[in-house]
């Protein structure tokens, strides 16, 4: 479904104080003030090398700016796309509505035979590489002329001096889908027709049959950019992650547990990432990505969301969602029109 300008959209209210990733100390962390801020994490942070008053003020700034982004992301988002369908001129047009001719033919005769009578989980595994007891299964999913093509209109969108978003707390570099205008022509067909068969008989126990919104954006790693992927978990149900291209060397996925597991008993298995191949897993698995030695990687990385799973628990806090209507995208979260009217939500009820 396209997030169109009239409909509702719901953030958790953890959105704006919790998994706020300080980089420099591999630390993610809540803020709702300072003294909260102070008491949780001051050990922490010094235990990691923030060990001067003056670096804790910097990290106090950078998290509260932080917030303030967050704050202002959906408008400002509005803002940039409405800027870039007016002023941005792509260099393959022809790009930004999907065609069954980018899409490559092992994928979709896995996507025939999910759509088929006979579709099993036994059955798709002939159709995709798989790694034995994690769930995360890899396919093609491009050919190489439509990778080649989708990073040099990257590219040429990364050269425009209009504004751009990052595409998540994470990601330095990268483009957000939406703001470029390929959602509704692209990534929706791309998730209704092709993806859902998919995850509907990968992970039918994650909403992979009820996924009914994603957020979808480039990520780009580079020696100047972002070289690695710390360990996290996605905002997300079913997560693919493709990769583009371009040339680089090392910089393999690793996968470990779902999020529950405690980090001490965690085991970590690396998968390696071809170009125009796509990884499937679930967005609550623990990941993440090695760094590349030398070169440049673009992936394409879509967050699939399923509003009956997340309106029952908010996979960023563990709760039950507070939701806070916003505006932009939201984060996959829903309720009926009746209580978006009366503003009292009860998302049980909503079950
Ligand atoms: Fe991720
Ligand atoms: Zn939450």
């Amino acid at each position: 479904m396209a997030h169109g300008a009239s409909r509702a959209v719901f953030s958790c209210a953890c959105f704006y104080t919790n998994n706020i990733f300080i980089e420099q100390y591999q630390i993610h962390v809540r803020f709702t003030d300072e003294q909260q801020f102070t008491q949780e994490y001051h050990q922490a942070l010094q235990s990691r090398g923030c060990c001067t008053p003056e670096k804790f003020a910097q990290v106090l700034e950078m998290v509260k700016k932080e917030v303030e982004r967050r704050m202002k992301l959906g408008e400002e988002s509005i803002q940039r796309k409405s800027e870039i369908s007016l002023h941005y001129k792509p260099l393959h047009p022809e790009l930004y509505v999907l065609q069954e001719s980018f899409l490559a033919a092992e994928f979709l005769e896995a996507v025939h035979f999910c759509q088929s009578p006979h579709a099993s989980l036994d059955g798709l595994l002939n159709f995709l590489d798989s790694i034995p007891g994690k769930r995360i299964y890899r396919l093609p999913v491009f050919v190489p002329q439509f990778c080649k093509d989708f990073v040099e209109e990257l590219e040429n969108f990364e050269r425009s001096s209009l504004a751009k978003g990052r595409p998540n707390t994470m990601n330095n570099y990268g483009v957000l889908l939406n703001e470029l205008g390929l959602d509704d022509a692209f990534i929706t067909p791309l998730r209704e027709k092709y993806l859902w068969p998919l995850a509907s008989v990968l992970y039918p126990d994650w909403g992979g049959s009820c996924l009914d919104s994603h957020k979808a954006f480039v990520v780009q790693y580079s020696l100047d950019k972002d070289l690695d992927l710390s360990c996290h978990y996605d905002n997300s149900e079913v997560t693919l992650n493709v990769s583009l291209g371009k040339e680089f060397t090392d910089g393999n996925l690793y996968f470990s547990e779902m999020r529950e597991i405690p980090a001490n008993e965690r085991r970590y298995t690396e998968v390696e990432h071809l170009i125009g191949q796509g990884i499937l897993h679930r967005g609550q698995q623990i990941h993440g990505a090695l760094p590349i030695t030398s070169g440049e990687r673009w992936n394409l990385i879509i967050w699939m969301r399923a509003s009956l799973v997340r309106n029952k628990l908010c996979p960023m806090c563990d709760k039950e969602p507070r939701l806070i209507q916003t505006v932009g995208q939201g984060d996959g979260f829903t309720v009926t029109d009746k209580e978006v009217r009366a503003e009292t939500v009860d998302v049980c009820a909503v079950l």
